[in-house]
């Protein structure tokens, strides 16, 4: 069981998976906006031998870049903090990002954290601090068992393949999709702009039959896996600014790999571009912030160097950690 669950979970281990608010910002976050935005993004567990020997945790330059994309700068956050730290950290940023990456969700310190901030973003929100959290592939599946408090993923595998969106009438007062020009919102639905990397995921029909996760999340779009299950690709919180796609938005920029299936056409590049800026967008609502400069600069990705891994991984750069 523990094995299955734990595969449960693999987005493709080399490409690795590369999201409330109150409906409402409150008067006071609608005034103010923070041009110096900082979004946290957990550091990932390795699960893969040929990456062992540089460190214990990871986080692909993709996403690194995707959030700087956005007009933000990225501090990381690792495992092996007290409950006590994450609690500071998060006073400190402006947004979480959940990337992917092959770990147990319910058992795994990634799991462990991820619980902590999530919490955290709840309580936040419901008192009109807005925090906004996006997960992508592996962490939009992390959400859903945030939500549910349980994990109902299954067999939904769509490896290395690129698809358009089925978009849902939601999706069309999304908030997600509303800066969207109409020419790009017609491509993702008639053009593969989506690059899928999951073995498991939630299908339409758990997500409609679990009231928790329903009553949470609006689904924007659906897509059918191999074996013909249709599963949920894109969610947006109803009340929080919470955040889940399936697929991955950061590769159509930033991974090259010729043997995966990389959407790079000027529509996915857009379509990649507004979403980070979006997501960016969301957090520049959020008023936290560190202590002092020095403290800022300390904390960002900027001390860290990435590491070049396209001959032995998926990625072309890593940061270890
Ligand atoms: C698109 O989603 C609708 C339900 O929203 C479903 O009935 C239809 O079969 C889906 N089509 C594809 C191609 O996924
Ligand atoms: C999931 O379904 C696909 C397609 O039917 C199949 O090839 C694959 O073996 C299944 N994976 C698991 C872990 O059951
Ligand atoms: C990958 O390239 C780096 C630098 O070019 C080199 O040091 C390293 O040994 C290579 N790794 C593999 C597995 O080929």
């Amino acid at each position: 069981m523990s094995n299955m669950v734990f595969s449960a979970f693999v987005c493709l281990f080399f490409v690795c998976c590369i999201c409330c608010s109150r409906a409402m910002p409150t008067s006071l976050n609608q005034e103010a906006v923070n041009d110096r935005p900082v979004i946290g993004i957990l550091t990932q567990l390795v699960s893969d031998d040929v990456m062992k020997p540089f460190g214990r945790t990871y986080i692909p330059s993709s996403y690194v870049k995707y959030t700087e994309s956005g007009g933000a700068r990225v501090m990381p956050i690792k495992l092996t903090l007290t409950t006590a730290e994450y609690e500071n950290i998060f006073k400190k940023i402006n947004g979480l990002l959940f990337i992917g990456g092959a770990v147990d969700l319910e058992t795994s310190d990634y799991a462990r954290v991820a619980k902590i901030f999530y919490r955290l973003a709840l309580m936040a929100n419901d008192r009109g601090d807005f925090f906004p959290i996006w997960g992508t592939c592996m962490g939009m599946q992390l959400l859903t068992v945030l939500v549910a408090g349980e994990n109902l993923l299954a067999n939904t595998t769509a490896e290395n393949i690129a698809l358009p969106l089925n978009l849902t009438t939601e999706a069309h007062s999304s908030r997600m999709f509303a800066g969207f020009p109409d020419e790009l919102m017609k491509a993702l639905t008639h053009e593969a702009l989506t690059g899928n990397f999951h073995h498991y995921g939630l299908t339409v029909e758990t997500f409609l039959e679990n009231e928790k996760l329903h009553n949470f999340f609006s689904l924007l779009s659906t897509n059918i896996a191999k074996n013909g299950a249709h599963f949920v690709s894109t969610i947006e919180g109803k009340r929080y600014p919470f955040y889940g796609v399936q697929w991955h938005p950061e590769v159509n920029r930033f991974q090259w790999d010729r043997r995966l299936n990389f959407p790079h056409s000027s529509h996915a590049v857009q379509l990649s571009s507004l979403l980070a800026q979006f997501f960016v967008d969301e957090g520049r609502r959020s008023l936290h912030h560190f202590d002092n400069p020095e403290e800022e600069d300390s904390s960002l990705i900027y001390n860290y160097t990435p590491v070049y891994a396209g001959n032995f991984t998926g990625y072309e750069q890593l940061y270890f950690f």
